[in-house]
């Protein structure tokens, strides 16, 4: 049987998440206009695109159920910090960077760390740059803080952390042995095919600047 909040800890995350929504709202008006920045005036293409989500309440119950503590709406609040989730995909590895340096600059939200599994991949081959931050949410008269974790990666990490993903899943987090080390090597392909795309696009870029 799956997880679940009692009646009365799922009225009060209900309570609870409107707060992340908020959160949320606030952060995508600063990425939307710096995504149309980027793409309009710079012209430097940094972002293909960017979702969010909050986090359902069924994946809440497990996480918590996963961490080993009850599943109450307190501990949602104070155990998990990708409640309110954003995912940027960027054309090339390298972007990965150059955003994660503007993002860290905002003004008004506060980094409470950085985690940078593109330079070091995870065991299971997973590569993405994680921002965990804080961002102030004004609402009758008072300001709370709101934990967000905004995922930035490439287009092909982003297909295989979801193809992964999906594995876990179904396997209920026991992939098996022979799945797990194809995923790892398909992991290391896929950035070898980042880095060898993106030298076709600098090959390109050059050509431009001739012409
Ligand atoms: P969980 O791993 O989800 O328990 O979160 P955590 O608090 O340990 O943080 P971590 O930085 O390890 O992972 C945060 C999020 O990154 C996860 O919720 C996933 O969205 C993603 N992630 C981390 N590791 C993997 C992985 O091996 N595969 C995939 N597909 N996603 C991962
Ligand atoms: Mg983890």
């Amino acid at each position: 049987m799956s997880i679940r909040f009692s009646n009365e800890e799922f009225r009060a995350l209900k309570n609870l998440l409107p707060i992340y929504q908020w959160g949320l709202k606030t952060l995508m008006t600063k990425l939307n206009i710096l995504h149309e920045d980027l793409t309009g005036f710079q012209k430097n293409n940094a972002i293909e695109y960017i979702k969010s989500r909050i986090k359902a309440p069924e994946s809440i119950a497990e996480k918590l159920h996963k961490l080993g503590v009850e599943v109450t709406a307190e501990n949602a609040k104070k155990h998990l910090r990708d409640i309110a989730g954003v995912r940027i995909i960027v054309p090339f590895a390298r972007d990965i960077y150059f955003l994660a340096d503007i993002i860290r600059s905002m003004p008004g939200i506060t980094v409470l760390v950085e985690k940078d599994f593109i330079s070091s991949p995870k065991p299971s081959g997973y590569r993405s740059y994680h921002i965990i931050m804080e961002v102030p949410v004004f609402f009758s008269g008072k300001t709370e803080n709101v934990t967000v974790e905004i995922q930035i990666r490439t287009e092909a990490m982003n297909f295989w952390a979801t193809l992964e993903h999906k594995a876990r899943y179904k396997y209920k987090e026991r992939i098996p042995q022979h799945l797990s080390d194809e995923l790892v090597v398909i992991a290391d392909k896929i950035s070898e095919l980042d880095n060898r795309m993106f030298l076709i696009h600098e090959i390109i870029s050059l050509i431009n600047q001739d012409t």
